[in-house]
C-alpha cells in the first residue's frame, strides 16, 4: 500500500530529518509534498535523484495526501491540522499543540502503540526529552513497578530549531569579543530576554507556566504519565539548555515498586525494549555521552547505580538523538506501526 505523503516544515530542523527517515526506512511514499511558509515556496530539495520545489502550507495544500508530518510549530498544527484531516489525512505532529488533548494518542510505539487505533485524525509525537526517557524505562516499569522519577535534562539547541543552532554557531565564532555576543532566541523565542548559550547553560527551556515550573518541564511531566497511562507516578522535571548542537542527555532518578532488584536486572529490564541499548562499563569509562549519539536511532542508556539510602532508587543516565528518536523517527514509526496495525 502506497501513501500520499506531506511534510509540513520540511525546510526545517526536524523536518529535514523526516524526510531522511521516510527514504532511509523505505516508507512506501507514493507522493511526497513538502510544504513551509511563503517565504521557501518554490524553493527546491535533492533527495538522491529527485528534486521537490517546496510549497507553501495552505488549506487546500492536502488533497489527496494519506498522513501528513507536522513540524512547523504548534500555531502552524493549530491553523493548519484540521484541514489536513477533513481531506482525509491522518495527521502525524510533533509540536506539543494536542499532546495533552483528552482522546489524542501521545505515541511512542515501543511503549504504547495500541492507542494509535484510538485516533481520531490526529496522534502526537511526545516532547524529544519525554520519548527518550519513557522508551529507557519502559522494560523497567513493566517489569518492576515505578512509582517516582526526578529527572534533570542537559539538552541541545537543535531542539529550538535551526536558528538556535546558527545562534549558537555565530556565538561560539564570537566569544573573543564577548560584549558582542548577541543574543535572540534561547532561552525561548517566546520570552522577553534572552541570553548567550555558547559557554554558558541556560536552565530555562521555553516559556515559564504553573508554579515556577517551564513549559518544557510541565511537558516532561505530564506527557511521561499520560504515555505510561499512570497518574499516580510522581514526577518531577528539571530542564536546562546546553551548548551542544544535537542530542539530549538526562540524568534520571527512579523509585521502583519493588527493593530486591539488582543493578544487572535494572539493566536487563531496560535493554530489553527494541531500540534501548546499554553503554555502562565504568571499567572501561563506557557510557553515553551526546557526540556519539548523534545521528542515531538508539536510545542510549549508561551510569545505572543504585541509591545509596533508598532499597528502592536507581540512578542513570540517558542520551539520544533529539532529532531522530526524539521527533523525525518516533514520528515515522508511528507511521509505520499505524500502517502495519490497518493492514492487519
Ligand atoms: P520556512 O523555512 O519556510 O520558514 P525549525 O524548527 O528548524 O525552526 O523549522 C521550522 C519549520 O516551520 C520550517 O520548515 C519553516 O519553514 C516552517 N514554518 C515556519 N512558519 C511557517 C508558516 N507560517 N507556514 C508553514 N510553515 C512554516
Amino acid at each position: 500500500r502506497q501513501m500520499n505523503v506531506a511534510v509540513v516544515g520540511a525546510t526545517g530542523a526536524v523536518g529535514t530529518m523526516i524526510i531522511e527517515k521516510l527514504i532511509e526506512r523505505k516508507f512506501p511514499v507514493n507522493k511526497l509534498k513538502l510544504l513551509a511558509s511563503k517565504r521557501s515556496a518554490g524553493s527546491t530539495i535533492t533527495i538522491g535523484n529527485e528534486t521537490y520545489t517546496v510549497e507553501e502550507t495552505t488549506d487546500q495544500a492536502f488533497e489527496n495526501i494519506d498522513i501528513a508530518f507536522f513540524s512547523a510549530g504548534g500555531s502552524i498544527t493549530e491553523r493548519f491540522s484540521q484541514a489536513a484531516i477533513d481531506a482525509g489525512a491522518l495527521v502525524i505532529d510533533n509540536t506539543s499543540a494536542f499532546r495533552m488533548t483528552e482522546g489524542v494518542p501521545l505515541v511512542v510505539p515501543e511503549v504504547n502503540p495500541e492507542k494509535i487505533r484510538e485516533h481520531k485524525g490526529l496522534i502526537a509525537n511526545p516532547n524529544c526529552s519525554t520519548i527518550q526517557m519513557v522508551a529507557a524505562l519502559k522494560g523497567v516499569k513493566d517489569q518492576f513497578g515505578l512509582n517516582r522519577l526526578i529527572v534533570s535534562t542537559y539538552q541541545a539547541v537543535s531542539g529550538a530549531g535551526a536558528d538556535a543552532i546558527h545562534e549558537l554557531e555565530q556565538q561560539s565564532k564570537n566569544f573573543a569579543n564577548r560584549a558582542e555576543n548577541e543574543a535572540n532566541i534561547l532561552p525561548s523565542g517566546g520570552d522577553k530576554k534572552h541570553y548567550p548559550i555558547a559557554y554558558n547553560v541556560l536552565p530555562q527551556i521555553d516559556v515559564f507556566g504553573d508554579d515556577g515550573y517551564t513549559l518544557e518541564e510541565l511537558k516532561m511531566m505530564n506527557e511521561t504519565q499520560k504515555i505510561f497511562d499512570d497518574y499516580e507516578m510522581e514526577v518531577a522535571a528539571t530542564c536546562v539548555r546546553l551548548p551542544v548542537v544535537t542530542g539530549h542527555s538526562e540524568s534520571v532518578y527512579i523509585e521502583l515498586d519493588r527493593d530486591d532488584v539488582t543493578v544487572a536486572e535494572l539493566q536487563e529490564a531496560i535493554q530489553s525494549v527494541p531500540g534501548v541499548v546499554l553503554e555502562d562499563d565504568p571499567a572501561t569509562q563506557t557510557y553515553p555521552m551526546p557526540l556519539f549519539a548523534e545521528g542515531k536511532d538508539e536510545v542510549f542508556v549508561g551510569r545505572v547505580r543504585k541509591d545509596r539510602d533508598k532499597k528502592n532508587g536507581f540512578h542513570l543516565w540517558i542520551v539520544s538523538d533529539n532529532l531522530v528518536k526524539g521527533a523525525a523517527l518516533n514520528s515515522v514509526q508511528i507511521a509505520e506501526t499505524y500502517l502495519s496495525q490497518i493492514e492487519e
